[in-house]
Order: C-alpha cells, then sequence, then structure tokens
C-alpha cells in the first residue's frame, strides 16, 4: 500500500525522535541486550505521538492544578460503550467494568484471583511473554496447548486445547486476541469453538484483547464478549485498554471488563482484601479522549501500519525470499521466521552483533519459534526499511 498525501502529513507532524528521552525502546537497550545503540524494532510501542484531543484534554486537566481523588466520570463509560458499540459491535456496560494500571498487572491479579498456587493455567504458545510470567511468578504452572503453523499461516489447535481443557485440575485460560506474536485476528467462529470447549469443560476464558483496535489485514475484530450474542459471558472475562491504541502505556489505565454479576462481587472482594489500585486519573482522562476524538488519528495510523507490512514483505520477497513472514491481520507487530537461513542459536548473535537491530525474540514467546523476531512496525517508515536492509545484506554476507 503506497502511502497517499494524508498519510505522509500524519507521519510529519506526528513522528517523533525520542532518542534521550528516558524510554526504554531507544535508551533502556543495555538492560535488555548488554549494548547500546541498537535499530530499536522492539517493545509495543510507538514513535508516534498520541492524537492531538488527547494532548488537550491531559493539558486541561493538569491547568485544573487539582490532583485529589478522583471519580471516574460517567462520560468515561459512555465513551468506552460507545468505542466498542460503533468499532466492535460489542455492548459494554458500565457496571461490568473495573480498572488496573495495566493489562499485564490486571493478568497477575487475574491469576492471583482465580488460581491456587500450583494450579495448572492454559495458553496457546508462542505468545506474549507476560503470560508465562504471570503464571510461574506466582507459582502457578503453563499448560500450552501450542498454535500450529502450516501454509496457511498459524491456526488453533483445537484437539490439543480440548485435551487441556478437558484435565480436570484445569479452570482458567487465557487467550489473547488479537494475538501477538503471531498476528491473527481470530474469526468469529474461531472464537464461538474456543468459547463453546471452556463452556464444556467449565474454564473460565481470560480474554486479552488489548490489541482490539488493530484490524490491519484480514478478518474484522470480533470480541469475546459479543460472540453468539454474548452467549458466553458468564464464562468469562475481558481485558483491554487505550494504551496500545493510543500509545498511552504509562499513563497505566486497563479495563477489567466482568460480565457476570456474582464473579464482579467476587472480584470485589478479591480487590477488597488485597487492596488492589485502580486506574490512573491521567490515563482515564487520556483514554476518554482517545475514545472520542482519536478514531482518524487511528485510521492514519493502521494505513501507515499497513504500508510498513508491505514494505517488509516487498524487501524480503527480493532481497531475502525464504524469510517468512506471518500474515499481519492484527497488532502492529510482525512475527519474522529466519529459520530457513539459519540455526536457533545463530539467531540472537546474528541479529543483535551484525544487524545491530533490537527485537523480541521468538524464544521469549515460545522454545519452539526460537529462529523468529519480532519487529515493530509502529514507526517511521524509513526505519522499517533500515531493518529490512540490515537483515537482508547481513544474510548476503553469511
Ligand atoms: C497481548 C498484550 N497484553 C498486554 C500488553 C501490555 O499491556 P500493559 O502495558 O497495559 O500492561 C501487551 C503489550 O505489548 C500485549 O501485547
Amino acid at each position: 500500500m503506497t502511502l497517499t498525501e494524508e498519510n505522509k502529513e500524519f507521519i510529519k507532524t506526528h513522528l517523533v525522535d525520542r532518542r534521550g528521552t528516558d524510554n526504554e525502546k531507544w535508551d533502556g537497550q543495555r538492560a535488555e541486550f548488554g549494548t547500546d545503540g541498537l535499530l530499536p524494532m522492539w517493545i509495543a510501542d510507538m514513535e508516534f505521538s498520541t492524537p492531538q484531543p488527547i494532548k488537550d484534554a491531559l493539558i486541561a486537566r493538569v491547568n485544573s492544578g487539582v490532583f485529589g481523588y478522583p471519580l471516574v466520570p460517567k462520560g468515561y463509560y459512555d465513551a468506552l460503550a460507545n468505542w466498542m458499540q460503533t468499532r466492535h459491535n460489542t455492548e459494554v456496560k458500565a457496571e461490568w467494568v473495573r480498572f488496573d494500571v495495566g493489562v499485564v498487572n490486571a493478568l497477575y491479579r487475574m491469576v492471583a484471583w482465580l488460581t491456587k498456587p500450583g494450579e495448572p493455567v492454559v495458553i496457546m504458545q508462542p505468545v506474549y511473554y507476560p503470560f508465562m510470567k504471570a503464571i510461574e511468578n506466582q507459582g502457578r504452572v503453563v499448560v500450552s496447548a501450542d498454535l500450529v503453523q502450516n501454509d496457511s499461516g498459524w491456526h488453533i489447535d483445537f484437539d490439543a486445547l480440548e485435551k487441556a481443557f478437558a484435565r480436570p485440575d484445569v479452570h482458567v485460560t487465557i487467550l489473547c486476541s488479537p494475538h501477538n506474536p503471531v498476528g491473527r485476528i481470530w474469526t468469529a467462529t474461531e472464537l464461538a469453538q474456543v468459547l463453546a470447549l471452556a463452556d464444556k469443560y467449565q474454564v473460565l476464558v481470560i480474554s486479552d484483547e488489548i490489541h482490539q483496535d488493530f484490524e490491519i489485514g484480514g478478518p474484522r475484530f470480533t470480541s469475546t464478549l459479543s460472540i453468539d450474542n454474548g452467549r458466553y459471558q458468564g464464562n468469562l472475562i475481558v481485558l483491554n485498554a487505550a494504551s496500545k491504541t493510543f500509545n498511552l502505556a504509562s499513563l497505566r489505565n486497563a479495563h477489567i471488563i466482568i460480565p457476570d454479576e456474582a464473579r464482579r462481587a467476587d472480584y470485589d472482594a478479591f480487590a477488597t482484601a488485597h487492596n488492589a489500585v485502580a486506574g490512573t486519573l491521567l490515563g482515564q482522562v487520556a483514554t476518554q479522549a482517545g475514545y472520542e476524538h482519536g478514531g482518524p488519528w487511528l485510521t492514519q495510523l493502521i494505513q501507515v501500519i499497513r504500508h510498513n507490512y508491505g514494505e517488509l514483505q516487498a524487501a524480503f520477497a527480493a532481497g531475502a525470499p525464504d524469510v517468512r513472514l506471518s500474515a499481519l491481520e492484527g497488532t502492529y507487530l510482525s512475527f519474522v521466521d529466519l529459520g530457513a537461513y539459519m540455526k536457533p542459536d545463530a539467531i540472537q548473535p546474528f541479529v543483535q552483533d551484525q544487524c545491530r537491530i533490537a527485537v523480541d525474540y521468538g524464544a521469549w514467546f515460545s522454545p519452539k519459534t526460537a529462529t523468529c523476531i519480532r519487529m515493530n512496525l509502529a514507526t517511521d517508515p524509513k526505519l522499517v526499511l533500515e531493518a529490512a536492509d540490515r537483515v537482508i545484506t547481513a544474510l548476503h554476507q553469511r
């Protein structure tokens, strides 16, 4: 997809040079990679500044000068409900919503609330590695019904999933929808099948839908909340946020959506007992403004990500045709397999020392995807081309 004049204007007005601005992606590489100055294609945040209406709302709130204990206003819940309804055809009632300071924080909290130490939690690897950490760091056990890859892409292994759900000690699963890192937007049919299986074996589904707004190519996103007209809501908790959508991760505001009344009461008792934190005032101000006014900005951003993915595909097709890219349906993270060119052990020295690129390594998501790297495409198209060029040139030098 070629960039339109509007896309170019969007890039010109929103692209920021983040070097030296105390951010992890550019300035915090030494802690993760032992070196600085890598081309940063890792971590899921962007080089684009947040929509102007969000900045305006934050500035207005800061200028009020008063930061006492806040209330979440009705307008916030209306904005969230309206966004979910108009973009995703999904109802979210205000009374279903609880807050946390991040989706990962919420994941930890869900595991602590819903399982006991030693209990298994089912996930589908390769998957966003904090899923494993939320389970294992709290003394629970990962059971993976691994995704499978064939010529048509990544798929859920429903036999493996049913086998895992059928275990008498399994009560909870965490779903990643859209899926990081493989980039799938699960279809309504696939999601209905997962939810029906969970229902059959009385396994509670926690669905991390933080990437819901990135419909890059492929099916539209369907929230698990609206599958079969909400039939599975009793057995479901959805985690989402505006933080990926509008590049707000540091403002720390995320939703825990619990449609079932009894389960919500149970969560409230757990949260009270553990004095759980809620979101943050400025995170909520930004989220509300984004849901109210951020749509046009997001449209531009998605077109730029689509363009970047097309450029990455074209560069590899021309220069290193055996590099295998997962289809980018959802998320802005491309999962790139270098396995045709090298063994797992060679990946890190190749990417880090030869190409001088910072990526999220496939091995972080599953031991079985150790020849993959995850590249962040929500950035300057020039950086995407530079990264592709470095990989292709280094492959030719091997
Ligand atoms: C699937 C998924 N969940 C959660 C997060 C992070 O959420 P938060 O920053 O709200 O903790 C990410 C970030 O990349 C993600 O990909």
